[in-house]
């Protein structure tokens, strides 16, 4: 069991497969890319399918999600996905995707035991797309949304940031379009976790921004506690339901005392919380021949020193070295 100081349990690993991506987003890293990991420094498909199986066999972790950067980027993701659906207890298997590729791989992560998806989507309008993440892609995201749907990678989510004054009016226009199409859409504040260090919280569309722009055209009524579980999205019935509409306020609305998540990056680090300024080195003890019980001991170690919360709104909050699309989100 993966357990902290606070008697919260990590049920739900985030496996970040790389930290490439072929999208810009200005609220994440710069034109010109990141310094990339190399080759070597990656785990290998082989490393990442036996870290989970240990996290899954013996630390009790339910939920696996896979994330990027852009997780599609990596070659062997169909594979990886199949042989972590084969693990005993078989967890629960979902990808975190721009959707860029995603429609000529939606069938087959599918059949490989995929259970569902969230798709990133800020914008309805090809020309917002392009100056919100620098590439000409729009048209590819929303075909990769409706394979994803076809293929039954349900439900289909699509997680949104607003942008003031670039994006910040599309609210409704957005609800109304993932309603159609049997989306659920999530809108989420913006984090200081971008490369760039830009980040400003009097820019930051909150969360009670966006449900007043959205109140101007639908009736939301919130969800119990209960049903929110662990979720970081707080969620709304949209005129009576069954439909939805989530908020993952993690700035001003923080879900910390619920989190169930425990982090592995791609080159092999475990991290106890997307805020956390320290991580443990698997991969190092996967290449010096560590055992699983030993590995296993240095992830409950890992997660023994979780913190209570993310710290943002201490006067001392410091953003993690590392960003978003090398974390993994
Ligand atoms: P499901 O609700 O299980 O579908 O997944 P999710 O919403 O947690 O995952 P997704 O990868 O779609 O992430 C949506 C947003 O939630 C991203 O901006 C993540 O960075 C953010 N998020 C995920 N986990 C955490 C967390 O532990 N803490 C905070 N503050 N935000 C998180
Ligand atoms: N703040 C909030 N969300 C972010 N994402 C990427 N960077 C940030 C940030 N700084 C979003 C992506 C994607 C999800 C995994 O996280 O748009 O939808
Ligand atoms: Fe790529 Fe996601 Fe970062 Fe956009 S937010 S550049 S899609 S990693």
């Amino acid at each position: 069991m993966l357990i902290d100081t606070y008697g919260r349990i990590a049920t739900d690993l985030r496996v970040s497969l790389t930290d490439r991506c072929n999208l810009r987003c200005t609220y994440c890293m710069p034109e010109e890319g990141l310094q990339w990991l190399g080759k070597p420094e990656l785990l290998s498909d082989d490393e990442i399918v036996r870290l989970v199986r240990i996290a899954v066999t013996t630390l009790g972790v339910k939920d696996v999600r896979f994330t990027g950067g852009e997780p599609l980027l990596r070659p062997g993701l169909v594979g990886i996905v199949e042989r972590c659906a084969e693990l005993e207890p078989r967890p629960k298997l979902s990808l975190t995707t721009n959707g860029i590729g995603l429609a000529r791989t939606a069938a087959a992560l599918r059949g490989a035991g995929l259970d569902r998806v969230n798709v990133s989507l800020d914008t309805l309008r090809p020309d917002v797309f392009q100056t919100l993440t620098r590439r000409k892609r729009h048209d590819d995201v929303v075909r990769g949304l409706e394979a994803a749907h076809a293929a039954g990678l349900t439900p289909v989510k699509v997680n949104t940031v607003l942008m003031r004054g670039i994006n910040d009016d599309e609210a409704p226009e957005l609800l109304a379009w993932a309603l159609e199409h049997d989306y659920e859409l999530r809108f989420i504040e913006q984090m200081p976790l971008d490369a760039q260090h830009g980040w400003q919280r009097s820019d930051m569309v909150t969360a009670q921004e966006i449900l007043e722009s959205l109140r101007t055209r639908f009736t939301l009524t919130a969800e119990t506690d209960e049903a929110r579980g662990h979720a970081p999205a707080e969620r709304w019935l949209v005129d009576g339901g069954p439909a939805r509409v989530g908020v993952i306020a993690s700035v001003t609305r923080p879900f910390c005392r619920a989190c169930d998540r425990t982090r592995l990056t791609a080159d092999g680090q475990v991290r106890n919380c997307l805020f956390a300024r320290e991580e443990s080195d698997l991969r190092a003890a996967l290449r010096s021949g560590g055992s699983d019980e030993e590995i296993a001991e240095l992830w409950r170690t890992a997660m023994w020193g979780k913190k209570a919360g993310s710290g943002l709104d201490d006067p001392t909050f410091l953003q993690p070295e590392r960003p978003m699309s090398a974390i993994g989100g």
